[in-house]
């Protein structure tokens, strides 16, 4: 782990800490996954150039779609469990992951004539580098909230998530070691590192997004919410 990262880690992990002291904070964080799952994980895979599919790769796409549409409704079900309510509103894809998106397609788009596969080789290279991000994010979540040792359901639907979400990595890997041919492995490279450079620059602000929300949240809790929690204060967490 670089520099770069132990400081995004040291902000990340007393945030989503932060998160837990209260139904609303979990709900908070898990309303982000959901908006993930729905909305970027979705948008790549949904890409029309996935209907051209060879027929091995299609049915794992039905596959994957299902996987993804089966963590947004245990995602639905924990959120309406811990907000009591019904209804479980997301808003779409928030403006930062909207930017990403636009970047990773006209990448896409740029990089697709090098390979014989054509566009269907940068929108894999995506969803793989995506899923990755995923188990990083997931595998993170339970380490904290294994760490913390107070039982809750989140630990398990997110234990469930992240077994799911390492298949995804595994699968792509394998679809594009079907698809790429030994000439283009240098072109596959410089794409996946292209790919990298933009998660890079949004995972910065993705640290600030959820720094943001975990001190938002701490700091509307009721002030004996706030002293009997034994979540450290995310302000004293990263100084
Ligand atoms: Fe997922
Ligand atoms: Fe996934």
């Amino acid at each position: 782990m670089n520099v770069r990262d132990v400081v995004l880690e040291a902000i990340k992990r007393p945030a989503l800490r932060a998160l837990h002291a209260t139904p609303r904070g979990e709900a908070a964080i898990l309303r982000v996954y959901l908006e993930g799952e729905e909305h970027a994980e979705r948008a790549v895979l949904m890409d029309p150039v996935t209907e051209t599919s060879p027929p091995w790769l299609a049915r794992w796409l039905v596959k994957h779609r299902a996987d993804e549409a089966r963590h947004a409704g245990m995602l639905r079900a924990r959120i309406r469990t811990l907000t009591g309510r019904a209804q479980v509103a997301t808003g779409g894809m928030d403006p930062i992951s909207r930017w990403k998106m636009r970047r990773l397609a006209r990448l896409a788009e740029n990089c697709a004539p090098r390979f014989a596969a054509g566009l269907l080789v940068p929108i894999l290279a995506i969803a793989w580098r995506m899923e990755q991000m995923g188990v990083k994010v997931f595998r993170r979540h339970v380490d904290v909230l294994r760490a913390r040792g107070t039982p809750t359901p989140t630990l398990h639907l997110l234990e469930k998530i992240l077994k799911d979400e390492r298949g995804h990595v595994a699968a792509c890997e394998r679809a594009l070691g079907r698809l790429v041919t030994a000439p283009e492995q240098n072109d596959l490279a410089m794409l996946v590192f292209r790919i990298d450079r933009i998660e890079r620059a949004f995972g910065v602000l993705g640290a600030a997004v959820l720094f943001t929300l975990g001190v938002t949240l701490w700091l509307v809790q009721p002030l004996s919410a706030r002293a009997s929690s034994t979540s450290p204060s995310p302000t004293r967490a990263v100084t």
